[in-house]
């Protein structure tokens, strides 16, 4: 049992011989004396060897970034000396014996001041090291900490966190979907959700009625500054809701979190306003406005709720979903609202339906969205006829899905936030990989593990797979 005590509790332990464990900082030789910032998870403290002491010859070997145990006595330092508002300011370590625990290569990088000045690459392949550095812990720190607070907040309302599978069933639609291939059914392949929708509303059918996850999800698009191929929605569904049931109680969080873990920043307007999504167009040329009153305020928070979405939209030449004129502009599994449902159930005015839908925007950036759903069978496959699917397709690809709203699926509806984004604007990041641990580049690779890689020879030929070279 290691009786060792975290940097951070040193000053409750003034003229106590304690065992520190940790890395060193920094190291100052001054000849008769040595000097070392000592660090461990909780902090930094300075210690010194001094003239004559028997820890002097090990303290000459000891480079930073060596792992060390130090037994030391805790002074309180002179009062000229003593640096106020900073951990440990006020004491000093003074060291009788170091052991190194391990010792370590020059680091690539310094990683004692803001990372975000060094080549991401090399971030990026040395993650690890990163990681050591007091903004990437912090980041790392905060986020667990969010995460708990939800954790907690959504229990006591009586919510259950439940894990939905991520080896699933791949669909025509998911063609941003990343798949894997089967080694028992040689030729078929599971896929890797791009969020839990399907299984969240079967949770609904199976009478939880209030479920939320920390969800890991995947897609394979293009990533951009505020995107991950693998990314972290808070996802959350309820049964016996209404659109206002499930904004108002994701406000009343959002603002939660605000007021406990970010003081110091300020919420533009409480509630927060809403406005529809041909407004947004309209006034701002995007689904996603920035209404911000000062731009320039690091701290100032400007939620807002885009609501009144169409629909469909006009299936456009990308749209991968298509043999029909119209696609769903967000979810397919969305309700109609409550003005429109007649008029979706007859198949008219199709552009001018509007879904329950809405999104919460931060800042100019889409934190999450969600929708009422379908949760009568006709419904949901008057969706599918309107987008053009023959019975066969519609039974084929959510066949699963209508036969369990025959079961008295109960009225749900639900929401996902971007978790990694909503972190990324509380941290004033600039992007959304200093707030994922070990995240990948821009361009969706894992510098560190080195992937996507190849896979050799004969694991290929045990999953009956066959790869076409590019000659890119
Ligand atoms: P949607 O596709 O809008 O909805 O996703 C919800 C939120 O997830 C975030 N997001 C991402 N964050 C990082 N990297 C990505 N590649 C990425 N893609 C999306 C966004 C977005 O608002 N199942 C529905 C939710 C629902 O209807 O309940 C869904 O996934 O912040």
């Amino acid at each position: 049992m290691t009786k060792r005590i975290y940097i951070n509790k040193l000053s409750e332990k003034k003229q106590e011989t304690v065992i520190i464990n940790g890395w060193v900082n920094v190291r100052r030789d001054q000849g008769k004396m040595i000097f070392l910032d000592f660090r461990d998870r909780s902090g930094i403290v300075q210690g010194v060897i001094l003239p004559n002491s028997s820890a002097m010859e090990v303290g000459k070997t000891l480079r930073e970034e060596f792992v060390v145990e130090v037994t030391g006595k805790v002074n309180e330092r002179p009062e000229k000396n003593k640096k106020v508002g900073i951990l440990n300011g006020d004491i000093e370590l003074e060291i009788l014996h170091i052991s190194v625990l391990n010792e370590s290569a020059t680091l690539p990088f310094p990683i004692s001041g803001d990372t975000r000045e060094v080549n991401e690459s090399i971030r990026l392949k040395y993650r690890y090291l990163d990681l050591r550095s007091a903004r990437m812990k912090k980041n790392v720190e905060n986020r667990f900490k969010i995460q708990n607070f939800i954790r907690n907040y959504l229990e006591k309302d009586g919510f259950l966190e439940i894990e939905t599978p991520l080896l699933s069933a791949p669909t025509p639609e998911g063609s941003r979907s990343y798949v894997v291939p089967s080694r028992i059914y040689k030729g078929s392949f599971y896929s890797l959700p791009q969020s839990p929708q399907q299984y969240k509303q079967l949770l609904m059918v199976g009478g939880f009625e209030k479920y939320f996850q920390f969800a890991r999800c995947m897609r394979d698009e293009d990533t951009r500054g505020d995107r991950q191929p693998e990314f972290t929605q808070l996802d959350m569904e309820m049964s016996f809701v209404y659109e206002e049931d499930i904004m108002q109680l994701n406000e009343k969080m959002l603002i939660d979190i605000v007021k406990t873990y970010y003081p110091e920043k300020k919420i533009q307007q409480i509630p927060f306003p809403r406005m529809s999504y041909k407004d947004a167009m309209k006034n701002y040329g995007n689904d996603r406005p920035d209404i911000r009153e000062d731009k320039t305020d690091a701290n100032l928070l400007a939620f807002l709720w885009v609501v009144d979405f169409p629909m469909f939209e006009k299936t456009g030449e990308d749209n991968v979903d298509g043999t029909g004129e119209w696609t769903f502009t967000h979810n397919p599994f969305s309700k109609p609202r409550e003005d429109d449902f007649e008029k979706f159930m007859r198949k008219e005015g199709i552009g001018e339906i509007l879904t329950t839908q809405y999104d919460i925007t931060l800042n100019g950036l889409e934190i999450g969205g969600g929708s009422i759903r379908n949760h009568k069978p006709s419904a949901l496959r008057n969706t599918f006829e309107i987008m053009g699917y023959n019975t066969e397709r519609i039974e084929n690809n959510f066949g699963h899905m209508l036969k369990a709203l025959e079961f008295g699926a109960p009225p749900h509806g639900g929401i996902a936030w971007g978790f990694d984004r909503l972190m990324m604007i509380l941290e004033q990041e600039p992007n959304i990989r200093e707030i994922i641990t070990f995240a990948k580049t821009g361009d969706g690779r894992d510098l560190m593990m080195n992937a996507p890689a190849e896979i050799p020879e004969k694991q290929r030929t045990e999953l009956g797979i066959s790869v076409i070279k590019s000659s890119l």
